[in-house]
């Protein structure tokens, strides 16, 4: 089973991911999580480009790095762990492509589909947890954290874009979750993560259960 966690930087997507990985193994699954972009070589390079701030990257390379990344990670990750038998559990997957290149920076959507066919392919998710944060919120919350790449509280690269955008992206989420409600679950951001997880706790419960 392959569930993905969406949203904007800063809504809690890593913190309930672990949440839920423990919860699955509490109850006896085995259970993996990968973040995309990330994870094998060449897609940690990727990813350094990609939230480098010094890279002045073009709306179509940033497209295609994060393509490259993830035909990576499925290869060589996703698709081995789901041959397994195990759940796993994407922090950020292609919807993060279709909301921040597509309905942020407004590439053409038929392009963007095209490369989810065929670096995707099958190896779509079951499960999709959007978690809706206010972008002024989430923010907030990701700049209080160690970032790698941002010194004295700079923004990455796509951070630095603008609330303007981050708006965009929410709302392309939430067009996501519109148009595949049987895939999709927003999740509001209200409350602490506790109260976060009571929320998604049952979601996930229903689809193990089914
Ligand atoms: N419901 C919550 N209420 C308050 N703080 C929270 C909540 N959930 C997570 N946090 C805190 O907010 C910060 C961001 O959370 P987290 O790193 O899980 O978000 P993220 O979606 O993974 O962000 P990014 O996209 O930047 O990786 C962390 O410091 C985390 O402890
Ligand atoms: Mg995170």
């Amino acid at each position: 089973m392959l569930i993905s966690l969406e949203g904007l930087e800063g809504c809690g997507k890593s913190t309930q991911q672990k949440r839920i990985l423990d919860y699955l193994e509490r109850r006896g699954m085995a259970a993996r999580g990968f973040v995309d972009p990330g994870r094998t070589p060449l897609g940690e390079a990727i990813r350094e480009i990609l939230l480098s701030p010094e890279s002045s990257l073009g709306d179509l390379s940033e497209l295609f790095l994060f393509a490259v990344a993830r035909r990576q990670l499925i290869r060589e990750c996703i698709r081995p762990a789901l041959a397994r038998g195990e759940v796993v559990v994407l922090d950020r997957y292609y919807d993060s492509t279709t909301a921040y290149q597509g309905f942020g920076r407004g590439i053409d959507m038929t392009l963007v589909e095209e490369i989810h066919r065929e670096v995707v392919g099958p190896t779509r998710p079951e499960l999709t947890l959007i978690f809706d944060v206010d972008p002024e919120v989430g923010l907030g919350r990701t700049r209080g954290k160690h970032k790698p790449n941002a010194t004295n509280g700079q923004l990455d690269r796509i951070e630095a874009s603008g609330l303007d955008f981050l708006r965009r992206v929410r709302e392309g989420y939430l067009a996501i979750a519109a148009a595949e409600p049987e895939r999709c679950v927003v999740i509001p951001v209200v409350g602490d993560e506790d109260e976060v997880f009571a929320r998604v706790q049952p979601v996930l419960s229903r689809r193990l259960d089914k």
